[in-house]
This record gives C-alpha cells, sequence and structure tokens, in this order.
C-alpha cells in the first residue's frame, strides 16, 4: 500500500522510473500476467490502471501520438465477434506504442475451415505474439484460451461474462469527468442479462467506493445479481432518482433466445432513456453507452446527441488511452524472451 500512494504521489520519482523502465519482472502495479475480467483486481491495481491511462489522454492529443514502450512486440487481435471500436481502438493502442499488430477476425480465421479455438491458439502461439486480444461469444473461452498459450492475454469481450476495458475506460471518463468514483450513484439500465459491460462494470465500481444500481425489466435481470452487492430497480423514474451516472445498454439481441419484452416500442416507452426519465436523475447527470447504440430502442436521439451531458464520444477516447495502460501493464510482466511452445 505504502508502495502504490509513493507511486501515485511522485510520478517523477526514482522508484516510479526504476518500475518504468525494467520491464520483465512482475510489476507490483499490476501484477498478473493476463486481464481477463475486472472481478479479483484489487482497488490499487483499477486504479494503477487508470492513472496510467491517463497520460495517454495528452499524448492521444498530440500530432505526434508515437511511444516506443511496445517496440518489438507482437499484438494479434482475435476476434470472434463483430466489433467496430473494440477492435479499432486495441489497434490503434498498440500501434501507437509501438507494436506490431495483426488483425484476425473469424472470417479470416482457419476457424471457419472447423478448425477449435483451441488449435488456433495453438498456432498463434508459436509464432511467438506477446499478447493476444480475444474477443468470443462463449462466456469463459478467453480465460480457456489464456491457458494454452505462453503469452499475455486481454479479454476483450467474452459473452455475457466480462468485458474490463470497457469498464476501465468508462471509469477514467467518469473520473475525468467527476473526478472522483468514490460515493457517486450509478444506474446501469437495460439489458443487463446479456450484458458483459455490466458486469465488468458492476465490479469496477462497487471495488471503487460507488452505488450500484440495475434498472431493467423483470425478465432482464439475472437471478442472484443482488449478491453482487448492487440494488436492483424495474421502474426508471425511482431507478434514476438522484442518480449521478446514468448508464445505458444496448438490447442485446444477438444473444437472446426468447422474448424478453413484448415489443421495441413497449422497450423503449419503459425502458429507452428520453427526457422525462432522464429529469429523474440529478440534475447534472452524464449519461454513458458503451455503443454500439440503437437510437430510439433503448435511447432517445436527443439525449445520446446532448453533449453538454452525453459523453458517448469521450468514452471512446477514453477507449484508446485505457487500452494502452493495459497493454503497457501486460508487456512489462512479460518475460524478455518467452518459451513459445505449448
Ligand atoms: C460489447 O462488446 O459488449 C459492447 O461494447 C457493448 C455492446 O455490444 O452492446
Amino acid at each position: 500500500m505504502l508502495w502504490m500512494s509513493a507511486l501515485y504521489a511522485t510520478s517523477s520519482s526514482r522508484l516510479y522510473c526504476e518500475l518504468m523502465n525494467n520491464p520483465g519482472s512482475p510489476r507490483p502495479g499490476f501484477p498478473h500476467r493476463h486481464l481477463l475480467g475486472i472481478e479479483g483486481l484489487s482497488r490499487d491495481e483499477i486504479a494503477y490502471l487508470l492513472e496510467r491511462a491517463e497520460g495517454y489522454v495528452d499524448q492521444n492529443r498530440r500530432a505526434d501520438k508515437k511511444k516506443s514502450v511496445l517496440n518489438g512486440r507482437t499484438i494479434i487481435n482475435l476476434f470472434f465477434e463483430v466489433s467496430t471500436r473494440t477492435r479499432t481502438s486495441f489497434e490503434l493502442a498498440a500501434k501507437r506504442l509501438g507494436a506490431d499488430v495483426i488483425n484476425m477476425s473469424t472470417s479470416t480465421s482457419s476457424i471457419k475451415k472447423g478448425e477449435t479455438l483451441l488449435d488456433t491458439a495453438a498456432t498463434l502461439n508459436a509464432m511467438h505474439p506477446d499478447v493476444l486480444v480475444v474477443r468470443h461469444s462463449a462466456s469463459g473461452a478467453v480465460s480457456l484460451l489464456s491457458q494454452k498459450v505462453n503469452c499475455a492475454v486481454v479479454n476483450a469481450g467474452d459473452g455475457s461474462h466480462e468485458h474490463p476495458t470497457q469498464a476501465l475506460l468508462d471509469a477514467l471518463t467518469i473520473r475525468r469527468r467527476l473526478g472522483r468514483l468514490e460515493g457517486l450513484l450509478v444506474a446501469i439500465c437495460g439489458d443487463v442479462a446479456h450484458s458483459r459491460v455490466a458486469r465488468s462494470n458492476i465490479h469496477l465500481l462497487s471495488t471503487m467506493g460507488a452505488r450500484v444500481r440495475l434498472v431493467a425489466p423483470r425478465t432482464l435481470i439475472p437471478s442472484g445479481i443482488d449478491r453482487m452487492g448492487v440494488e436492483v430497480f424495474t421502474d426508471m423514474a425511482a431507478g434514476l432518482k438522484d442518480c449521478d451516472i446514468v448508464m445505458m445498454l444496448r438490447l442485446q439481441t444477438e444473444r437472446m433466445h426468447a422474448n424478453f419484452f413484448p415489443s421495441v416500442r413497449e422497450y423503449f416507452r419503459f425502458f429507452g432513456l428520453d427526457y422525462d426519465k432522464l429529469a429523474n436523475a440529478r440534475h447534472d447527470a452524464l449519461i454513458m453507452h458503451p455503443g454500439p447504440m440503437n437510437r430510439g430502442v433503448e435511447i432517445d436521439s436527443e439525449v445520446a446527441d446532448d453533449y453538454g451531458r452525453s459523453v458517448i464520444r469521450e468514452q471512446v477516447e477514453m477507449g484508446v488511452a485505457v487500452r494502452m495502460a493495459c497493454l503497457e501493464a501486460l508487456a512489462n510482466n512479460l518475460p524478455d524472451s518467452a518459451e513459445g511452445n505449448l
């Protein structure tokens, strides 16, 4: 604890420089080989990643965005599910830190020819990547894959389980706007049942001392979720009352194998965020959405584009900085020469 405070308090101190300049041994700041989820991360570890990301925000706004932190490193983005912002964001993050980046998707991989996930992982592992960034539709698939490779693995979203970098970028966005996470009241609204974003955010926000409410139709609230220390509401007016943050979730129809609500029109009427419902939150409450947004389904267009309060674009910007911080933290823990074979 003591060293962490020293690290944060004096970022130019010798301790800080030593930690940042000697890659290869496990870092006390983020002493993990992989980033598979927020669950299990400590407050200090989350704060460390946010602090590092903070530094990259300014760098990303400069004309010269390049650093050499990941020079010589190879990063493979392996996406078995569609993605625009997350994949692009990881690619930019890696390139801005000087890594060589390969992008693979289901349509360009041998999975199409019947290869299993683990065979694909073994094949890629034999090419000595340093970090694999993986998105998969099955909860737990990324963790399984991480046990079969020598490199570091980042979970870029696995089924409805976790999406750790999304929660980190949300936290960075909130912290930069409101100066803190502790003590805030955050309403996460919509399709909680299928949302990895909700799960990662619940873990992160609770760990950092925020209070979390979930607001959704009963059919989209997973049973037992209250054990995660959240308050559950089925009415937007009550759920949004006095909230500092209103975080909307996309209806994840690709994961729905039953009818969870009568119609989209009705869903919007009762759970879509419009100004009437927003009026229950604090007058300066921030509006968030991880994207992609379904306008007129979970959020009204005008509210989404209300840039005084909607931080949806800032979330995308923070995504690159957060992913830079995560890649850097994991690369710092890589041995100088990996063994490379399964
Ligand atoms: C995700 O991949 O989970 C997204 O960031 C959010 C969504 O797809 O709704």
